[in-house]
Parts: C-alpha cells; sequence; structure tokens
C-alpha cells in the first residue's frame, strides 16, 4: 500500500484506495491520435498532467472534431481479489466520456462506449453513458502488484470535450452488483408486468428471484412467484407477472444471491383502474351545450357511450341542421344568434337515453367548454404524418374516446414544406398528400381538425412560420376545413427583438393580427395561443379573442415538470378562466408519449397520472391527449374516459379551480359547478404516504350531504373520508351542501 502511494506521488495522481476500490482523478494527458499510445511501455512522462473528472476544453485543451489520450498508471494489489464475493472480474469504471472513449489495459482493448466516426454506421456520441468495463481475471490482462497502464481515447464532436464527472474505479464487485431489473407494466386485457432481470458483468450468479404482489389498500398479498434464477450476461430473464388491475397493486421484486444472501430490491406501483365500466345501454357523457357563431358550419359529435350500433334521433331539431342517424353528428348552419334547445335520444338493443341539448348560437359563443382531443406534438413531435394523425382519429373512434367527447385533431410543428409555393401560400410536406382530404376524412367522422404555426419568420422546429402570409395562411386554413389553430411565438422572437418598445402591446400585435384574418374566415377556427405565458397572457388574451393561452413553458412526463406548471404556476389564475376563454397549462402525458417516433409508456406513476388528469379536469384545461392513441391501453383509457371526472372539465359554469388550502405536503382545490356543487382535488405532492381526514381537512366537506368519489363513480360514506393518499397521488371529490 505504502509503495502505491508513493508511486501516487511520483508521478503526479491521485489515488483513493480502499480493499476493493482503487480511485484515481489525475491522469496524463496528450492531444492527438496514435495507436502507439495504448502500449503500456510508451514513454509518457512529456504528457501533461490532466483531471479525469473536468473537461479538457475546462483545462486549456480546445479539441472539437478531434481525439485526446489519458493514460494512468496505477498498481494493483492483488489483496483487492482476496476475500471479495467473488475473484472472476475486476471492474473498469471510467469517467463519463464527451463524446466517445475507447479503453485500453496494458494494451488490450477492455471496453469503447459509442462510436468513433470511421466506425462501422458512423460516429455516435454517448457523452453521459456510464462506462463499466469488466475484466477477467482468468485473462491474466491485470498485472497484480506491478504497473498497470490504462489508456484511455477520446474523440470529441464539439464542445465539451474529454473525460468528465466521476474518478477512474477499479473495483471488484460483489455478487449481485451486476444485476438490474426492469419492469414493463402492460395494461390490455389480462394485465400483466413483464420483470427482466439482467447481469452486465460475465458472473454467473445464482439465486432465488421473489416477486409479490400487494393490495396497497390492505397491505395483503395478493399475487406473485418465487423462481430459482441464474441470470448471465447478455441472457435478460423475463417472468410475466399477471395482476388485478381493478386493485391497487404494488411489485416488489427481490433477488437474493444464494451464495452470499446479498439481495437487490425494487419496488414497482402497477397501474390501476379506478373508472367503472360504461353501462352497455347509452349514456351521453357531454356538456349539454354546444357553441357556435351565425353562418358557421356546425360539427358536433354527441359524446354518448354504450354498444353499437345506435341509433340517434332528435326532437325539435332545428331547421338548418342534420342530426346522422348511426353515429350522431350534428352538421349544418344557424344564421341568427340565439339558444336553440332540442332533446337528442340515443337508442340501443340494451336501452335508450336522451339529453336535452342547447346549440348557442352567437359571436362570442364558441369554445364554451374547453377543447377536447389530441395533439401529436407529445408523441411524435417532428416526425406526425397524415397516416399517424388517421391511424390516432380512427383509434379515438375506435377505443371509444370520442364518446367522452375528444373531438379536435391537432396537427402540431412539422406539416409544413421548406418553401411557400410560388404565390406565397403555404405549402405542406410529403408527409401530409392533402390537408384538404384529410379535414373532410375528420369532419365526416364528426371530428375536428387543428394546425400550428408560428407568427414568427421560423416555428420552434425550424419550420415555416406565418410572417407576412398571416391573410394567406388563414386563407389555406378555411379551405383545408381547419377548425383550431395552436399559434406559437417562438421564432417570433427575432422580429420582437426589434421592436423599440418592447411593452404587452408588442406581444398583442402578431396575435392580434392572426385573430383579424381567422374572423375574416367562414368558420369556427378556435385560436390556441402558445407563448408560454409571457406578458401575462391571462390579462390579455381574451381581447384578442384568444380562446386559450398557454401559461407556461413546455411540459414533458416527470413529476417535476408537472408539478411545477400544474400546481405551481396555476395558482392565482382561476379568475382568468371563463366560457370562451381558457388558461392552458399545456398537453397530457398520459400513455405512449416520446417527443419522437420513439414511443415509450409516460414516466409518471399510476398515482402522478391520476393527480394529473384531475388536476388539469379542476383547471378546466384544455384537454388535449399527447400520445399515440392506437397504442393506448386500457389504464390510460381509463384515465380518459370517466365521464364524472371529464363533466367536471366541461362544466358550463367555467369556473377553473383555485388552490384553497396548503397544509404540509396536502394541496386542495376547489372549483364550483353549474348545478351548486364543488369539486375537490385532495393532493400529496410530498414523497410519503399520508394518512388525511378529509373532514377535517376542509370544511366544505365536512358540511356536505354527499360526497361522490369521482373516479370511483360512488357516494363515501363518513367512515371512508380517512383515508390514505400515496405519495404524489389524490382523491377527488365532488361535494354537495
Ligand atoms: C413549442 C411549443 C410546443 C410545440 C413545439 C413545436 O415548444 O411550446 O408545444 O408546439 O414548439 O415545435
Amino acid at each position: 500500500m505504502k509503495k502505491l502511494f508513493l508511486l501516487a506521488l511520483l508521478i503526479g495522481l491521485s489515488i483513493n484506495v480502499s480493499a476493493q476500490n482503487v480511485s484515481v482523478s489525475k491522469a496524463r494527458f496528450q492531444r492527438g491520435d496514435d495507436p502507439n499510445w495504448a502500449k503500456p511501455e510508451l514513454n509518457d512522462a512529456s504528457w501533461s498532467e490532466i483531471d479525469m473528472t473536468r473537461n479538457w476544453d475546462k483545462q486549456g485543451y480546445v479539441i472539437n472534431q478531434g481525439y485526446g489520450w489519458y493514460r494512468v498508471h496505477l498498481k494493483l494489489s492483488s489483496s483487492m481479489i482476496k476475500g471479495a464475493d467473488q475473484q472472476k472480474i475486476v471492474v473498469f469504471n471510467l469517467p463519463k466520456a464527451d463524446d466517445t472513449d475507447e479503453c485500453y489495459l496494458n494494451g488490450k482493448l477492455i471496453g469503447k462506449t459509442g462510436r468513433m466516426p470511421g466506425d462501422k454506421g458512423g460516429y455516435r456520441s454517448a457523452w453521459s453513458t456510464v462506462r463499466n468495463y469488466p475484466v477477467n481475471v482468468k485473462d491474466g490482462i491485470i498485472r497484480w502488484d506491478a504497473d498497470n497502464v490504462i489508456a484511455i481515447r477520446v474523440y470529441n464532436a464539439g464542445e465539451p470535450g474529454g473525460l468528465f464527472d466521476n474518478p477512474l474505479t477499479v473495483r471488484v464487485p460483489n455478487a449481485i452488483e451486476g444485476l438490474s431489473m426492469h419492469f414493463t407494466d402492460v395494461n390490455d386485457g389480462q394485465a400483466h408486468c413483464d420483470v427482466q432481470l439482467s447481469n452486465s458483468y460475465p458472473l454467473t450468479t445464482t439465486g432465488k428471484l421473489d416477486i409479490d404482489i400487494t393490495d396497497r389498500e390492505t397491505g395483503k398479498k395478493i399475487g406473485g412467484l418465487s423462481k430459482k434464477l441464474s441470470p448471465k450476461q447478455g441472457k435478460p430473464i423475463r417472468l410475466s407477472v399477471p395482476y388485478d388491475k381493478k386493485k391497487i397493486c404494488l411489485l416488489t421484486a427481490t433477488f437474493t444471491d444464494a451464495k452470499t444472501g446479498k439481495k437487490i430490491s425494487q419496488k414497482f406501483p402497477l397501474k390501476y383502474i379506478l373508472t367503472p365500466p360504461a353501462p352497455a345501454a347509452p349514456r351521453f357523457n357531454g356538456a349539454p351545450l354546444f357553441g357556435v357563431r351565425p353562418n358557421s358550419p356546425v360539427i358536433y359529435r354527441f359524446p354518448v357511450s354504450g354498444e353499437r350500433p345506435m341509433k340517434f334521433t332528435a326532437d325539435n331539431l332545428p331547421e338548418g341542421l342534420t342530426l346522422s342517424e348511426s353515429d350522431g353528428v350534428l352538421s349544418g348552419k344557424i344564421r341568427r344568434p340565439g339558444n336553440l334547445t332540442f332533446t337528442v335520444t340515443a337508442e340501443n338493443a340494451k336501452g335508450k337515453a336522451s339529453q336535452e341539448f342547447t346549440l348557442k348560437v352567437g359571436d362570442r359563443m364558441i369554445a364554451l367548454t374547453p377543447p377536447m382531443g389530441w395533439n401529436s406534438w407529445n408523441c411524435w413531435a417532428l416526425s406526425v404524418s397524415q397516416e399517424k394523425v388517421m391511424s390516432s382519429a380512427q383509434a379515438l373512434i375506435d377505443k371509444g374516446l370520442a364518446d367522452y367527447g375528444y373531438c379536435y385533431m391537432n396537427i402540431d410543428d412539422g406539416w409544413e414544406a421548406a418553401e411557400r409555393n410560388p404565390d406565397g401560400t403555404i405549402a405542406v410536406n410529403e408527409k401530409f398528400p392533402s390537408m384538404k382530404a384529410l379535414g373532410d376524412w375528420l369532419h365526416e367522422r364528426g371530428l375536428k381538425f387543428g394546425i400550428y404555426s408560428s407568427p414568427g419568420d421560423f416555428t420552434c422546429g425550424g419550420y415555416l412560420g406565418s410572417i407576412d402570409h398571416e391573410k394567406q395562411d388563414a386563407e389555406s386554413y378555411n379551405s383545408w376545413g381547419i377548425d383550431y389553430l395552436k399559434y406559437d411565438w417562438c421564432g417570433y422572437s427575432r422580429a420582437h427583438a426589434k421592436e423599440r418598445d418592447k411593452g404587452v402591446a408588442s406581444y398583442v400585435r402578431p396575435y392580434l393580427l392572426m385573430q383579424q384574418f381567422l374572423r375574416e374566415q367562414p368558420r369556427d377556427i378556435f385560436y390556441s395561443l402558445c407563448q408560454y405565458g409571457m406578458a401575462k397572457v391571462w390579462e390579455w388574451g381574451p381581447f384578442v379573442d384568444a380562446n386559450s393561452w398557454r401559461t407556461t413553458g413546455d411540459i414533458n412526463d416527470t413529476w417535476g415538470s408537472m408539478y411545477d406548471i400544474g400546481f405551481q404556476r396555476q395558482a392565482g389564475l382561476a379568475p382568468y378562466a371563463a366560457p370562451g376563454h381558457w388558461n392552458d397549462p399545456d398537453m397530457l402525458i398520459v400513455g405512449k408519449v416520446g417527443w419522437s417516433s420513439n414511443l415509450r409508456d409516460s414516466r409518471l406513476t399510476p398515482d402522478e397520472q391520476y393527480t394529473h388528469i384531475t388536476l388539469w379536469t379542476l383547471l378546466a384545461s384544455n384537454m388535449l391527449i399527447g400520445c399515440d392513441i392506437a397504442q393506448m391501453d386500457d389504464f390510460t383509457v381509463g384515465l380518459l374516459c370517466n365521464h364524472e371526472v371529464n363533466l367536471i372539465n366541461q362544466d358550463i359554469l367555467g369556473k377553473q379551480a383555485d388552490r384553497v388550502l396548503k397544509q404540509g405536503d396536502i394541496e386542495v382545490w376547489a372549483r364550483p359547478l353549474a348545478d351548486g356543487g364543488t369539486a375537490i382535488g385532495i393532493f400529496n405532492v410530498g414523497d410519503e404516504d399520508q394518512q388525511v381526514d378529509m373532514k377535517a381537512l376542509y370544511s366544505d366537506i365536512a358540511k356536505a350531504k354527499t360526497v361522490r368519489d369521482l373516479w370511483r363513480q360512488k357516494n363515501l360514506s363518513a367512515g371512508e373520508l380517512n383515508c390514505t393518499i400515496p405519495t404524489h397521488g389524490c382523491r377527488y371529490l365532488k361535494v354537495t351542501l
């Protein structure tokens, strides 16, 4: 050990040594590239000293699209391996590398991460990857109790470059260190969770995997399995564990190494469905009204669940309107302003239901309840195509989401061509063969068609914006049958930078301009402002006749993002929402999302997803689904298709919830409803489960005649008002005094 420290002092390295662990942060360094630099016998005494935990550009070396080599001399004591759990492998854990690396031990390549420019398949960065390179002791590469040379070749594409983050550590891992577990919760038909056990080290570890499924409400074990396994490198083992998706379950997986008794254990909350299944008989799930401007086409699909075929009829249907018998799509035009009330009946083999419905016709009558539908951004981002929009629209109908009021199908960024047509009109790219045909196809099904642009020269995704072409673009939208425009500030920041006076008027101007042209079109176009809440858009949004305005930056599928946007940044905005004009805390992040052509399950836990939908419906937010509907599972359908929950969002009083109480990690948000009731969300935003006496928490609950659990669609007894709210979870109540 003494010798090791002396060596470290001699060559100017800092070394930390413990029994099975050696750490080094300093190395010798040379810019450039030469295969001879991997050789242990090379004399590197003239190389400079460098810190491997900080990028090389921070230490005076600017190397872009080029190479640098690090060399570390290290004496490895044979005592490291003696007495360890296993004597087969030693792991060389490298610092992270901007952008790719190759690692040589005593002249032999022991690991590589990312691809160098000359490699097959071309360069690929792997700057954020953890580098653990196992070396088999049997291979004899390690020189015990002698000088070892670790040479690391690094390629950097662009600043920052070189090794960074953690020191180089040489470790003798214990028997289970290379094991990892991965869970995939498949929530279709028979729900099951696939548990994958992998071993990243060339060690055979034999042991037992115990999987327990416990009911989180009762604490009782209700399922699971036990199996003896030997996970090997490169051969992950997959086990499928069925569970009851109607129960709130926790899966706990524990692997115990037979030899040492060491364990790895992980908990995974499973998806659960609280929404009761819809009855087979017809049920109207939408608000009892819809608004349209005089002479604009009416497009309204009655949201009715129940078995198909179904027959729709109307009593006293106003002149100028037709109702399609087979799918309940209302169409036509009304010339004069006024309220037209009529009764619609839906009938199928299992029964019959009716709704008294009012069509409100007037200049300011659109968006009387928040828009419900889909937007392509959170799933496909710039890889959106006409085919993907149609597939999601078809799934919206087939999976029954249209029966709950979801109707807008909105294309976000990525549809525009690189250049405008010679006459200045906007052109679409090859992924959209025909906007007009797509619009017609959607309208035939009673769905609505949305599009995206920017008041600037370019959109956020770098596509063409509408600047200087606002009138032409509004006319194109009309000719395609557009019903919704999301108008995203983004590229307008360049025009705005040139404004001398950057007061509120400079923020209003581009939005007012487009609104004038939209209003000239002979159809209703929902106007959605997207400028992230600048210049308190909620204060002036109604005056540019906006139907909604984003209040924050972009959401992503993490608790941090959802908490910040939904809880922190919406408090206090309630007074600005009203029928026709809504605060928009951004689109939904449930289901398969990914902002690319690679989709994955939302990273929100099931409890967080219940919180998300509860809060967004309370906030009278736009309800725009952000996932691929074709791949939507039963859990997500349950989240989005609870008519009692959705009817809070669609409540015709149009009052947004505000935070009425914050007690430690418990927040209460409440909104008054048109029928005199109050919708109340009780949220646990903390990291621990909490016992909550809901009656004691909020006086309206104590005073209430009825307390309804909206997710479970049942009234609660006094005894049920004391409950545990899981971390990041909630309870959603409607109380009637
Ligand atoms: C901005 C918006 C997003 C999305 C992208 C498209 O980031 O806030 O919602 O529309 O632009 O490029």
